[in-house]
């Protein structure tokens, strides 16, 4: 082998992998369209539109600046590379008391808006697409267990400042964010923020069926 024909063998095995790993994706992901509903699948009309509340953005910020991302992924695995469509509340609930199974895998329109998606580096602790799903859920069998009002709000800040704070909780190694609290344990504005966006975290709205997020034969 001379050093051209090795020389053209390198560059077009890198080039190659890197046209169809980055450049085609990038093109393809770049400007989503939104989806319509087609109405003998969805038996609905209309356009598909992600659904999100708050300012988010700040939240975003206090989130990436915190490193969050390091340990928590915000992706919910196709089925055939992962099982988080089954783990508990994780891709939405198998029995929503209103809507059902809402349970689905993420899709790239669910980051619409967002200026960077962060769907995370590894995954130390849960998903966290539906964690103000779980949140609220939460707060309700709480509320009914305890027999008094729970805000899912007030869970968050209550793991924010000390994770290990509940005895159930004392191994768990997700960092404490205290130094987002005055000395007398009130929110900061970025702890206010970054509840604001996990609670903002719900990706379980049912999307067109043309997206084939999840065939309900394969979830059931
Ligand atoms: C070193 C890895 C690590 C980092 C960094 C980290 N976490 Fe965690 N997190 C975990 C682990 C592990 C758990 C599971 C144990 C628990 O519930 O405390 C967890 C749990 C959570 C939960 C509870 C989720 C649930 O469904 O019960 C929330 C909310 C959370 N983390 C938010 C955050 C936020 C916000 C940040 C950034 C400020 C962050 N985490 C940074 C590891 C991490």
């Amino acid at each position: 082998m001379n050093i051209r024909t090795f020389l053209f063998g390198m560059i077009a095995t890198f080039s190659s992998a890197w046209l169809l790993a980055i450049v085609v994706p990038y093109y393809k992901t770049r400007e989503l369209k939104p989806v319509a509903y087609e109405e003998a699948l969805d038996e609905k009309t209309g356009i598909y539109f992600p659904k999100r509340a708050g300012a988010i953005e700040t939240g975003a910020k206090v989130y990436a600046q915190n490193g969050c991302y390091v340990c928590h992924s915000q992706l919910v695995r196709p089925t055939y590379a992962g099982n988080d469509i089954h783990r508990d509340g994780w891709a939405g609930f198998k029995q929503d008391p209103d809507r059902g199974d809402t349970r689905r895998e993420t899709i790239a329109l669910d980051y619409l808006g967002e200026s960077f998606a962060q769907i995370g580096v590894m995954r130390i602790g849960p998903d966290l697409s539906n964690v103000g799903t779980r949140m609220r859920r939460k707060a309700v069998d709480l509320t009914a267990k305890m027999n008094e009002t729970v805000r899912p709000e007030s869970l968050l800040m209550e793991h924010l400042k000390n994770p290990r704070a509940k005895v159930e909780n004392r191994a768990s190694t997700c960092p404490s964010s205290a130094f987002l609290f005055d000395d007398s344990g009130n929110p900061k504005g970025e702890a206010v923020a970054l509840v604001g966006y996990l609670m903002s975290m719900k990706k379980d709205d049912a999307v067109p069926a043309s997206l084939n997020y999840a065939p309900k034969s394969a979830t059931k």
